[in-house]
């Protein structure tokens, strides 16, 4: 298949939404990372998309919307906590999930009673669904298991010949995917932490919320049965060809473990790259790491030496994902 390149104007959106309307594949820029776009009400478009990514048949596509009018097409539930939410992060790196309308095909939900719905804060991304005329089924434009693409460069490194066109616009500003959070429940529950964080949600909404468990728990320590709630959370993810090692500890002695690593991995000849962020950087890491992930591949890496954020607020989003492209792989300094 020949991929087309399109430029991120208003004509060239208006090609990419022709191509959605009639049941092909566009890649397009988000504030998160990329997106892979279909019909989200078109069961053979989006069965593409799995295809496209090599993405397992049991993971839900997040269902993206340019105003909440569409919020009626998908679901007949609009509690007071999501109009809260929705007023205070939308446009913006929040998914809701809440019960959805039979209209939505079981392959767009991995075949649950349930949707997550986002309104993306990306003129470009807005204006593509408004013009497709049709709620986007986009999940991260990444072949499935690699870094998700936060440059329209990483899409075509991974897509380029297996979908219709991809968007060519800037880089994603947050640079990790949305906080996905389910409204089902009496209580709101985070199942990804993203760029929106559980004290800002918090804060909004003037009450507790909940983490879903096994986001607390690292199959390194804890042999554990838990099933995370949203079924992509249990795949492999993020993970770069070379080796990930995560160093944890004082800032200042983790970058002497880390440099004096280096030095001792190239004197047996391999390439090594350090990624280290400084206290206070969540947002640059946030921002940074699946591109740094990226490079680091580009450049032939064997292994890639980063530190820990604290675990708090985007923080926390962040060392989700560092944790799992290193496959838990952490030393304490
Ligand atoms: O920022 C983002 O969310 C990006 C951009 C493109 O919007 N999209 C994205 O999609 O990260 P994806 O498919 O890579 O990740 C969606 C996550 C998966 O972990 C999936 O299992 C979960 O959301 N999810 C989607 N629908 C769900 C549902 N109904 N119930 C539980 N989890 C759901
Ligand atoms: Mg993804």
């Amino acid at each position: 298949m020949i991929t087309s390149l399109l430029k991120d104007t208003k004509e060239d959106i208006k090609k990419a939404a022709e191509i959605i309307a009639s049941g092909g594949l566009v890649a397009f820029p988000t504030e998160t990372v990329y997106g892979l776009g279909a019909d989200a009400l078109n069961a053979d478009a989006v069965s593409k998309v799995y295809a496209a990514k090599g993405r397992p048949s049991d993971n839900p596509m997040i269902v993206h919307i340019s105003s909440t009018d569409d919020i009626p097409k998908l679901t007949d539930e609009i509690t007071a906590d999501m109009k809260t939410l929705m007023d205070a992060f939308w446009p913006g790196p929040m998914t809701m999930i809440v019960n959805r309308k039979p209209i939505i095909p079981d392959v767009t939900t991995g075949g649950l009673d349930t949707v997550g719905i986002r309104m993306p804060d990306n003129e470009t991304a807005r204006l593509l669904i408004e013009m497709s005329g049709c709620p986007i089924a986009a999940p991260s434009a990444n072949l499935s298991g690699k870094p998700s693409p936060t440059t329209y460069k990483h899409v075509v490194e991974d897509l380029e010949g297996r979908i219709d066109a991809i968007i060519m616009s800037g880089d994603c500003e947050v640079g990790i995917e949305s906080t996905v959070i389910d409204m089902t429940g009496e209580t709101p529950m985070i199942l990804r932490p993203g760029g929106i964080t559980k004290q800002m949600i918090e804060g909004t909404l003037g009450k507790e919320i909940l983490l879903d468990p096994t986001l607390n728990k690292r199959p390194d320590l804890f042999n554990n049965n838990l099933k995370p709630k949203a079924p992509g959370m249990k795949y492999k993810h993020y993970a770069p060809e070379a080796k990930v090692v995560l160093y944890d500890g004082e800032p200042k002695e983790v970058l002497g473990a880390m440099q004096s690593e280096k030095k001792r991995l190239e004197s047996e000849g391999k390439k090594v790259s350090l990624i280290f962020f400084d206290k206070g950087e969540d947002k640059k890491a946030a921002h940074e790491l699946f591109a740094r992930l990226r490079l680091a591949d580009s450049e032939n890496a064997d292994f890639i030496l980063v530190n820990t954020l604290a675990e708090e607020g985007l923080g926390f989003s962040v060392m989700n994902r560092m944790l799992k492209s290193a496959g838990y792989n952490i030393k304490k300094i």
